[in-house]
């Protein structure tokens, strides 16, 4: 996985404009390319694949990188001008411009690599404001495609959330005794003892625990109420980039895992029906287990 580097971020600082660009257009060309894009993964999954590692229990495979190249020529196409935040170094992309795309064009490639069918593909498309941090980014819509299902969850800005075009909201779980709660595994040594902390502290005071292996699918599946909370200790913005605007236009809350605004520079989340990250953050003592941590 490419890392956020900071000064990568800076760079973008100031080159954007306030461009007016429409959310509905933004989000119609997120579900066009995620769609496409998940066909091609799908064709791909039955065939032999080309696994290479990238770094510690990070891997890549072929379908990742023509997915991305595929995502990519096509907003490219419309939109000359964008730039990109993708999960897949590609030196050739603009890294700046009036709105920003932030791709994963597979999230969940170990599944995806052992034929787990659990993946998906994630687009964002984020604005930044003139003079204001890359980390004051929003979100203006996003798309995020399950080939395997064939569902697509998508959202615009105030235009509320969507699953195969049928609006969606988040669940009316009260309380965490009745919630069914999603994370996922870190691959560090450190956020792996303390994932493993929050699971032993709550285990017994929820409904149910799951670990799918798609962060993004997972964070979409808190948006069509599927899952009532989702939390992770180390997600990069293009798992979470589509999946802020889909569970908060579904009426959901996500925070970071101190419990402020999430931003693209955050290293971990907490994602929920909007009733249950406070009680959540307290029941396993977050914070304690939070200042630990390097770079959160
Ligand atoms: C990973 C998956 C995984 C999550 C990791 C992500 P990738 O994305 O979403 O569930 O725990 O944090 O990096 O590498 O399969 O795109
Ligand atoms: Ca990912
Ligand atoms: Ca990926």
């Amino acid at each position: 996985m490419r890392h956020v580097q900071s000064s990568c971020l800076d760079n973008r600082t100031n080159m954007n404009n306030q461009t007016s660009i429409d959310p509905t257009i933004l989000r119609s060309i997120a579900e066009q390319a995620a769609t496409q894009a998940g066909h091609l993964i799908k064709d791909k999954w039955s065939q032999p694949r080309q696994i290479s590692s990238k770094g510690f229990r990070d891997i890549v495979t072929d379908a990742d990188i023509a997915s991305q190249s595929l995502i990519t020529g096509l907003i490219r196409e419309r939109f000359p001008d964008h730039g990109f935040l993708t999960e897949e170094d590609d030196p050739d992309l603009p890294m700046t411009g009036p709105i920003i795309w932030i791709i994963d064009p597979v999230d969940g490639t170990t599944n995806y690599s052992r034929q787990i069918p659990s993946f998906c593909v994630s687009i964002g498309a984020a604005r930044l404001p003139n003079n204001e941090p890359w980390t004051e980014a929003e979100v203006l819509a996003g798309a995020i495609y399950d080939p395997m299902r064939d569902e697509l969850f998508s959202a615009a800005r105030g235009q509320g959330s969507t699953l195969n075009h049928q609006t969606i909201h988040v669940s009316q779980t009260p309380g965490l005794e009745t919630a069914a709660v999603g994370f996922d595994w870190s691959r560090e040594y450190d956020r792996r003892l303390a994932m493993a902390e929050v699971i032993g502290r709550i285990a017994q005071d929820v409904h149910t625990l799951r670990a799918t292996g798609s962060a993004a699918l997972a964070l979409a599946w808190v948006a069509a109420g599927r899952f009532d909370l989702y939390f992770n200790f180390r997600i990069g913005p293009w798992d979470m980039a589509a999946a802020k605007v889909i569970i908060v236009e579904a009426g959901g809350q996500v925070s970071s895992l101190l419990g402020e605004r999430w931003d693209v520079e955050d290293s971990g989340c907490i994602a929920s029906n909007g009733r249950l990250n406070t009680s959540f953050k307290r029941l396993t003592q977050l914070d304690e287990l939070v200042a630990v941590l390097s770079d959160v």
